[in-house]
């Protein structure tokens, strides 16, 4: 029996919530039904910027009973998984840049008993990752360079999404495809048709004055999208 396509779930990006009243701002993503709120982590380091830390997914994680999808953006990823954990995080995704030991940091997310993820930059191939594939829960195509919201989206990480989607068929793997920068009501439909699945969501979230109704949006028009998929 052929399973039914997956759903696809908008991922609110707190990153550009106002950051003094972030319990408010989940708990308004979280009554227009999302099931992930998607944590930007920057180190100013791996991007130059500097976001959040631990401490502010222990909040969180007490706000909230919503999966926490922690998107770590900083060298040495492995210094800090655990504290990640510890604080509450369901999903950690490390990027494929920020360490010479990939493998090495996936089996340490799970070990931390969370999902594992794996990002790419812009300018990095989906070939990079495929040793990686078989171990990962996630793979996370950026469509902005990282590092800050309200970018535009990269139209080229849409054929790496396909790609993606056509290489976990070819070899049976079990990942999610997540993208991530610059989704908005206009792009929305482009990724979703190509196979993604989760769809992280910042400024055009958070930047209007009714974020539920900005989810509603993205995901009436993501339900559109996924049955003109081929
Ligand atoms: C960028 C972050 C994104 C960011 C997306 O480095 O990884 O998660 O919050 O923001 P928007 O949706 O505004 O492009
Ligand atoms: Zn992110």
């Amino acid at each position: 029996m052929k399973s039914a396509p997956p759903s696809v779930e908008i991922a609110p990006s707190i990153l550009a919530a106002d950051f003094s009243s972030l319990g408010e701002a989940v708990h308004a993503v979280e009554r227009a039904g999302v099931k992930l709120i998607h944590v930007d982590v920057m180190d100013g380091h791996f991007v130059p910027n500097i976001s959040i830390g631990a401490p502010v997914v222990a909040s969180l994680r007490k706000a909230t009973q919503l999966i926490l999808d922690v998107h770590l953006m900083i060298e040495r990823p492995e210094e800090y998984i655990e504290a990640f954990a510890e604080a509450g995080a369901n999903w950690i995704t490390v990027h494929q840049e920020a360490t010479f030991h990939l493998n090495r940091a996936v089996h340490q997310v799970h070990e931390a008993g969370c999902r594992a993820g794996v990002a790419i930059n812009p300018a990095t191939p989906v070939s990079a990752l495929a040793d990686i594939l078989p171990d990962v829960d996630l793979v996370l195509v950026m469509s902005v360079n990282p590092g800050f919201g309200g970018q535009h989206f990269l139209p080229a990480s849409t054929k790496k999404i396909a790609e993606l989607r056509e290489l976990r068929s070819r070899y049976t793997h079990d990942f999610r495809i997540e993208v991530d920068g610059g989704i908005a009501a206009d792009t929305v439909q482009g990724v979703v048709r190509a196979g993604a699945e989760i769809l992280v969501a910042g400024t055009s979230v958070f930047h209007k004055g009714d974020p539920a109704a900005a989810v509603h949006e993205l995901q009436r028009i993501a339900a559109e999208a996924v049955l003109q998929r081929v």
